[in-house]
């Protein structure tokens, strides 16, 4: 039986085995073991650590069961190896090395809480500015939601829809989904353009690298660009729980004059009941984003509604779909 003494245990180590992990894939060591596997004084050569450190690291990575070791020889384990090393479809490893970064803020909570800045080495997260980073976190995008899309996208009547903007649409796996399921639309992955190049380079042979537009806007900061007709249909996922509620504010009432009359914005998020306690990782994840951003945390549904009425559209009622994912509907009226 779990007492509560157990939970709260758990609840206070279990930082320790995620760093672990973050650190090995920080550093490439899964990479380096990949196939035939090597031993300490090698992977310490390779990743410029001391011999001490490194064989440390290796231990716990197999006493954790992430990792073989025979004769010294460190080898991943069969059944871990395709997601922890790079370059993979499921960007795993991306999405760790992501995660490690965002350890860096996590490490000073209270100070954040406090409303201090932490020391330096420990900034903002800041999309689509450190071109290392910015993949990372774009990869890491697929990996965390990759597999959803066509579970969310089937929940979006798309009749009528001729032009599509996924806005933020990072690595472009929505926007995908949205033409497989509707091959006609006119389709606009907008971001800013650093994700562009990732998203760009991961649709080199798909139906949106080949007939979908890309499109640098930085949604925060500027009107939308000229070239984007009126739109049908705006799909915004996970992007407004990293702003402040004046900011999304602002930015639907600027993304009012895109809409076509009688289209809708479809924003995709965490959503949060108005208890704000549940979902659980709605809850956690306000702190990820408190965390990171300067005024981002994850939002009710009636929050949504209030900055869309006063952009001018109507709100309609929104779906859960699970525990972290909730489409939340607006509407632009015929006139
Ligand atoms: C958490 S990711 C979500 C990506 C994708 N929509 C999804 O749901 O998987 C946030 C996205 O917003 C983009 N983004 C952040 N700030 C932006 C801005 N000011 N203008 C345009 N895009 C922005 C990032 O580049 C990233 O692609």
């Amino acid at each position: 039986m779990t007492t509560p003494r157990d939970t709260l245990q758990q609840m206070a180590t279990g930082y320790v085995e995620a760093k672990i992990l973050l650190s090995a894939a920080e550093l490439r060591i899964f990479d380096l073991l990949a196939g035939e596997g090597a031993r300490a004084s090698a992977v310490a050569r390779r990743i410029g650590g001391t011999q001490r450190g490194t064989e440390i690291l290796l231990d716990a990575l197999v006493a954790a069961e992430i990792l073989d070791k025979q004769d010294g020889v460190y080898r991943n384990r069969p059944e871990y190896e395709e997601h922890l090393v790079s370059d993979t479809g499921d960007h795993f490893a991306s999405m760790l090395r992501h995660r490690n970064r965002l350890f860096r803020r996590w490490a000073f909570l209270e100070e954040i809480i406090r409303g201090e800045e932490p020391q330096e080495g420990a900034s903002h997260f800041s999309p689509g500015t450190d071109r290392t980073a910015n993949t990372d976190f774009i990869q890491a995008m697929v990996s965390a939601s990759g597999g959803r899309a066509p579970q969310i996208i089937a929940e979006i009547d798309l009749d009528g829809v001729k032009t599509l903007a996924d806005l933020g649409g990072g690595p472009g796996h929505y926007l995908a989904e949205f033409l497989r399921q509707a091959p006609e639309i006119e389709a606009y992955l907008c971001d800013l353009p650093l994700t562009l190049e990732v998203a760009r380079e991961l649709h080199q042979d798909t139906a949106l690298g080949a007939r979908g537009h890309f499109v640098a806007w930085d949604l925060y900061q500027g009107q939308a660009p000229a070239d984007l007709p009126p739109l049908d249909l705006a799909f915004i996922s996970q992007v407004l729980h990293g702003e402040s509620p004046e900011a999304n504010q602002a930015l639907l009432t600027r993304l009012f004059e895109k809409i076509a009359p009688g289209g809708r914005v479809v924003i995709h998020e965490n959503v949060i009941d108005p208890s704000r306690i549940s979902p659980r990782w709605a809850a956690i994840f306000a702190v990820n984003m408190l965390a990171m951003t300067r005024g981002g945390r994850t939002y009710t549904e009636a929050e949504y509604h209030a900055w869309g009425a006063a952009a001018g559209f109507v709100p309609r009622p929104g779906k859960r779909i699970d525990g972290r994912s909730f489409l939340v509907f607006l509407e632009r009226p015929l006139r």
